[in-house]
């Protein structure tokens, strides 16, 4: 185990690896992919549980204690849960969390529970069960809902993610926000992104952080600023008396990446040192050729020693300039 830490070349320490096990999802979110969905890759691209294992295993040697899985929806991976299992257990793995659309969900979370998650991230844009399939393309509000209801039965520490999106979803803020009234849950809003799958690439914001900050300031005018954790990448606001918080992500301004903890490896094995660089290693290729453990370690650290001091230069090394993955792959 490493006790001494990883820093990256701006001295900004990383411990947090995100991890998509597939891109695959079950619904069509219109802020992550096309209504005809991407091109999925097919199963032998994505990493194998043993070859994540591995990479978890050497990324925690390295120095990372915090994992979150996501996808695509990693439900989707129907064996996820004999992942989840390993995962917890691997020398160094403090912290396990999951970002997931809830669908899929419920039926696991006895389990979750018992092997001692820290917590889990529930996206919904939206309380409204027609404006849900607005968004999402498929029905299936109710599913979420129960995933929401059953985590907080389980006593298992829940975030909401809702991407502000005009003309989408403005109605919903509010009651968002109300959520946080008798919930113990954090409601975090996020700037959108233009990871879309598509070719939308923003040039300005409608809904940036400090609008989504006065839009719910009219409606709670109490609003205060509480603290945030270290690395957040949520500013934290409280309504007093609630028993929740309501965080604001401001993904696509990126002001927090000055305190930026964390890697990402993608659907296809490809490393990612900032959410806006393009993929800087093969990490599937080192995992599948004849190179042994140190040698890939060798090459992750190179990685982590090149990394953009933020998400505008990474943005703007990118060799195809006009970002237009889908979150999907990308894994958020
Ligand atoms: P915790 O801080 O562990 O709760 O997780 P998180 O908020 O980083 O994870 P989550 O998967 O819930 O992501 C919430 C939103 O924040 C998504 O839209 C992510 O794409 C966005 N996000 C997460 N990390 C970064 C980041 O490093 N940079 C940017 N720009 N956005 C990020
Ligand atoms: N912009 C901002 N956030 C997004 N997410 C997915 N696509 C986008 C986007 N284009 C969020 C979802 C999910 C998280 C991992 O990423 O809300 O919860
Ligand atoms: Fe980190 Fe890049 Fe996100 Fe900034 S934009 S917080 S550097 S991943």
């Amino acid at each position: 185990m490493n006790t001494e830490g990883l820093f990256d070349n701006h001295g900004r320490p990383i411990n947090y690896l995100r991890l998509a096990v597939t891109d695959r999802c079950n619904l069509r979110c219109f802020y992550c992919m096309p209504e005809e969905g991407i091109k999925y890759l097919p199963k032998k691209l994505l990493l194998s549980f043993e070859e994540i294992e591995r990479l978890v295993t050497l990324m925690a040697q390295m120095g990372i204690t915090k994992i979150r899985l996501t996808g695509g929806e990693p439900f989707v991976r129907t064996d996820l849960m004999d992942l989840i299992r390993k995962i917890i257990t691997i020398p160094g793995i403090q912290d396990l969390h999951l970002t997931t659309n809830g669908i899929l969900t419920a039926p696991h979370i006895p389990e979750l529970k018992a092997l001692g998650i820290t917590s889990v991230n529930l996206s919904l844009d939206t309380l409204d069960r027609e404006r849900f399939q607005t968004i999402t393309r498929r029905d299936e509000f109710e599913a979420t809902w129960k995933s929401l209801e059953l985590l907080q039965q389980h006593d298992i520490p829940v975030k909401i993610n809702t991407v502000v999106m005009e003309g989408k979803n403005i109605e919903d803020l509010h009651a968002l926000v109300d959520l946080t009234r008798h919930k113990n849950i954090s409601v975090r809003f996020i700037e959108e992104m233009p990871f879309n799958g598509g070719d939308t690439h923003y040039q300005k914001l409608n809904w940036t952080y400090h609008r989504i900050l006065s839009h719910i300031k009219e409606k709670y005018p109490e609003l205060i600023k509480v603290q945030d954790p270290a690395n957040s990448t949520a500013y934290h606001y409280q309504v007093p008396g609630f028993a929740g918080t309501v965080g604001i992500i401001a993904a696509f301004s990126r002001t927090f990446c000055g305190t930026c903890n964390r890697i990402r490896v993608t659907a296809q094995g490809t490393l990612k040192t900032c959410l806006y660089d393009e993929g800087v290693l093969d990490v599937k290729k080192l995992l599948r050729g004849n190179f042994s453990n140190e040698e890939i370690k060798i090459e992750l650290m190179k990685a982590f020693q090149q990394r953009p001091k933020d998400g505008f230069e990474a943005e703007n090394k990118r060799m195809v300039t006009s970002a237009n993955e889908s979150m999907s792959t990308i894994g958020g």
